[in-house]
């Protein structure tokens, strides 16, 4: 049984059938609509989530499987004290595999270690979101075309981004990946990513508080939202939430079929008037995410079709 904790649980050679099963569903879905049948998914979401709890819940019907599971921690028995351990070994008894988000970092490896399903990590504090990661490179590998040989702009809070925090790592695996981190100061990668990571691999990054500079360079531009969630001072976050506006007049200074992707949800990083732009990719990129959940999903319960 395997779980799914980080993105580089999988090889890239095990990374690439995913990806390529998930592209045969978005081809022929019909070929999967019964193939989870009589199976459940439980969604444990300690954290609120739109596109992540919805995704893995319309992954598992579009497989004919069942869904249930918790939205908040209010509404389950977390509330009255539950441990992480105790839910899901409640959970195995009901569920044949799950997906979990919890605000502390760690959370569904401690779950992982004691479940007799397997667990998904669906984002888990400012540490990984391996399953937006795989969402993110579906739809690097369909719009471009290709994995390796990218310059990838980030921008935005990339302290407590766990989406770039988990891509930064599966992306370092291709050959000839540039990495150009755009933030303010304040909100600067993680030394233990650039030094554990990039470094000590070799791999060429650069560092700018400006988009514009940059711009030109991009393949992709990767846009993140400020975590408010993450904060602990209310006064640094209004300080620095509209510090990156993506609007029309810089796209401008973007090559013609450079892609803009977002994990999303949106606040005012992205003018609204940038969706319009057929380099806007975000929207295309939540159906990938469904796709690759589907994928996923077949991949961690070993089901095969003939
Ligand atoms: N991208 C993402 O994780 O979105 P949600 O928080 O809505 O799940």
């Amino acid at each position: 049984m395997r779980h799914l904790m980080s993105p580089l649980d999988f090889s890239v050679e095990e990374l690439d059938q995913l990806l390529d099963l998930a592209s045969d569903i978005e081809k022929h879905p019909e070929k999967y609509a019964h193939a989870c049948d009589g199976k459940k998914l439980a969604t444990l979401f300690y954290e609120p989530s739109t596109r992540t709890r919805l995704s893995f819940e319309a992954a598992m019907m579009n497989l004919g499987g069942n869904i249930f599971g918790f939205s908040s921690a209010e509404s389950s028995s977390a509330a009255k004290g539950e441990s992480v351990s105790d839910t899901i070994r409640m959970i195995s008894c009901y569920a044949d595999i799950c997906a979990m988000r919890h605000p502390k970092e760690g959370a569904p490896m401690v779950a992982s270690a004691v479940s007799s399903i397997p667990v998904i990590n669906a984002g888990d504090g400012g540490h990984q979101h391996p399953t937006q990661t795989l969402t993110d490179l579906l739809t690097i590998r369909s719009l471009k075309g290709r994995l390796d040989n990218l310059t990838i702009g980030l921008c935005g809070d990339l302290k407590f981004g766990r989406t770039v925090h988990s891509l930064v790592r599966a992306l370092a695996r291709y050959k000839n990946i540039t990495f150009i981190f755009i933030s303010p100061e304040e909100l600067k990668i993680p030394s233990y990513i650039k030094e554990d990571v990039l470094e000590a691999q070799g791999i060429p990054y650069q560092e700018s508080e400006r988009i514009e500079d940059v711009m030109p360079d991009l393949d992709i531009l990767y846009m993140t939202r400020v975590q408010q969630e993450r904060f602990f001072n209310e006064a640094d976050y209004i300080r620095l939430k509209d510090f990156y506006i993506l609007n029309n007049k810089k796209m401008k200074l973007a090559k013609e079929d450079m892609i803009v992707m977002h994990p999303l949800p949106r606040v005012n990083e992205i003018s609204v008037e940038v969706d319009k732009d057929p380099r806007a990719a975000y929207f295309r990129q939540v159906q990938y995410g469904v796709y690759v959940r589907m994928a996923l999903i077949l991949t961690l319960l070993e089901v095969n079709l003939c």
